[in-house]
């Protein structure tokens, strides 16, 4: 395995960054009229301008070197042929399989799994047109028609972005709730606004034994059962997603009420398998094939497309530029879309989740910065919070704004609006303002020549602050599956090129462990608890600290 640090497409890059270094972005924009047109890429129904990072036509050729020097190419041929390229958990990494409806054989250990995949689905549609129609009836008889999801991670975020994302497709009548956090006020918060007699709980757990979920699925079972439901009852408003069929059995939900994934589906990889029936539950099945399908379109073309016009590709390219070259060590996604306001947060797993490692497949240490910190808000809220620190902040964020042209809910002139701050934002952080400019902004208001000296360095804008555009022309089940595929193939090449295994998670594993130490360690509400003996001198006050508080009598 190669130290892509040692390639010389690394070196060349190294050099054309310190003879970029003074030159601004707009200044490439001049040299070539075309910059606009040559730095953007087209696909699966989305368009990607590029041109607004500080990236000469040298650079990108040599970080298409680097590509090439990491073997791209060969590692996504891997990836769809179903090697097991996870390989410190000996796993194929298939999500690509479950979207995929040409027809094509995906071998897994000698076996061709997409009929397995078929099935499920046939499985899952039947079950959606069901709860769709009202045919699921609860103990009262009456048609279940809330939907409670219960998972954590890859069980949660994926359809709680989806749903929320397709908010326009909601069946009516229909509700869907999610419920993460073991903080129990999370799932009692929920259970106030369900009724027991119509909701459908959907336990969803790749693993089947995570803290959080199995919690929440105890405490909403014996809920249901104090609200009416009897043990008889469960069969009907408790569903399973899992790969674990022996843990959901040992819960008290039938194989006929669970429905399948594998373990070649990461859990930040799964919205697309069973873990997405809440997206089916609530937009339908034709909405949510249709997402599969927009995540098929851009796969085909991730799988064909030459790298030099392959969008996912291309965008992990620039994400390494500005990582290991121009120093961005923080990246924000930036929907212009108040329907994607859940994107950020689903991408900061698949990114950080995937990409925050700092040991090669070959357990070296890496030689180079890998994941960045990734954060966002919808814009143009986050306007109003951090784009301060974007703008003229002492750190360089890369940033990612994506837009509709067209809106769900057109309204009067929000979205000419709306569309007018995605680009304007683009434009100022890539033009800046110079203290000259300032200067002279401050003295044509009526400003004297002091009062304006001493404001100018305020209002400089350092500028060339890079940015992707993302534009579709509205944001449907097809482009937001398209749009999800683009992100996770574009973390997928940056983990090749950084030598790292973008599909194993076990910096999660420490934490989880100590949690279940030190759990017999809190003090239940009104006990006195003797102090730990074990643990850092911290983490014994804080638990001393807080044992006292919960053994204090309630005023
Ligand atoms: O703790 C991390 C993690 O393993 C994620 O990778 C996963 O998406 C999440 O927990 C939930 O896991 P499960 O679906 O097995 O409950």
């Amino acid at each position: 395995m190669i130290d892509i640090t040692k390639s010389a497409a690394w070196a060349r890059l190294e050099t054309l960054q310190a003879g970029l270094r003074k030159t601004r972005t707009i200044d490439l924009f001049n040299a070539g009229p075309e910059r606009a047109a040559a730095f953007s890429v087209e696909a699966a129904g989305l368009f990607l301008d590029y041109s607004k990072n500080r990236l000469s036509a040298d650079a990108r050729a040599a970080l298409l070197d680097l590509a090439g020097a990491a073997g791209l190419e060969s590692a996504i041929r891997a990836m769809v042929s179903g090697e097991k390229i996870n390989t410190t958990e000996d796993r194929a990494v298939l999500h690509v399989a479950l979207r995929d409806f040409s027809g094509r054989a995906y071998q897994v250990d000698g076996a061709d799994v997409a009929p397995r995949i078929a099935a499920e689905r046939v499985r899952m549609a039947a079950f959606a047109r069901k709860f769709e129609t009202g045919a699921l009836k609860g103990f009262s008889g009456a048609p279940l028609d809330t939907i409670v999801n219960i998972g954590i991670g890859g069980s949660d975020l994926g359809p709680l972005m989806a749903v929320e994302a397709l908010r326009p497709y909601w069946l009516k009548g229909k509700r869907a709730f999610f419920v993460s956090n073991v903080d129990g006020q999370h799932l009692a918060d929920t259970l106030e606004a369900v009724d027991p007699a119509t909701t459908l709980f959907i336990v969803a757990s790749k693993t089947f034994t995570t803290q959080e979920t199995m919690t929440n699925a105890q405490s909403a079972r014996a809920w249901f059962l104090k609200q009416g439901g009897a043990e008889k009852d469960v069969a009907s408003h408790f569903i399973a997603l899992s790969t674990n069929e022996k843990a959901v059995t040992a819960f008290g939900i039938a194989p006929e009420n669970m429905f399948q994934f594998w373990d070649w589906v990461g859990g930040r990889y799964s919205m697309w398998s069973a873990i997405g029936l809440s997206i089916a539950l609530q937009c339908g099945w034709d909405a949510f094939e249709a997402m599969l399908k927009g995540a098929h379109r851009m796969d085909e073309h991730f799988r064909s497309a030459p790298l030099a016009r392959n969008m996912p590709a291309l965008l992990a390219l620039i994400g390494i530029w500005n990582r290991n070259f121009e120093g961005a060590a923080a990246h924000a996604v930036l929907p212009y879309d108040q329907h994607l306001h859940r994107l950020p947060a689903y991408l900061q797993q698949l990114d950080m989740e995937s990409n925050g490692k700092s040991v090669t497949k070959a357990g070296a240490s890496v030689a180079c910065a890998t994941g960045p910190v990734l954060f966002g808000e919808p814009g143009t809220n986050g306007q109003h919070a951090f784009y301060q620190l974007i703008h003229q902040g002492t750190d360089v964020i890369a940033c990612d704004f994506l837009a509709a042209a067209k809106s769900a809910s057109p309204l009067g002139d929000h979205h000419e609006k709306l569309l007018a701050n995605f680009l304007a934002q683009t434009e100022a952080l890539m033009l800046g303002k110079s203290e000259a400019e300032a200067r002279a902004e401050l003295s044509a208001s009526g400003l004297s020549a002091a009062a304006a000296n001493a404001l100018a360095p305020h209002k400089v804008f350092p500028g060339d602050r890079p940015t992707n555009s993302i534009l579709m022309e509205r944001l449907t089940p097809e482009t937001l599956g398209a749009l999800v595929a683009l992100y996770e193939h574009k973390v997928f090449c940056q983990g090749v090129i950084w030598g790292i295994n973008s599909f194993d998670q076990w910096g999660v594993e420490l934490g989880k462990a100590l949690a279940k130490d030190i759990l017999p360690e809190i003090a239940r509400l009104g006990e006195k608890k003797s102090p730990p003996t074990a643990h850092d001198g911290s983490t014994r006050r804080l638990i001393e600290r807080i044992n006292a508080l919960r053994a204090a009598k309630e005023e």
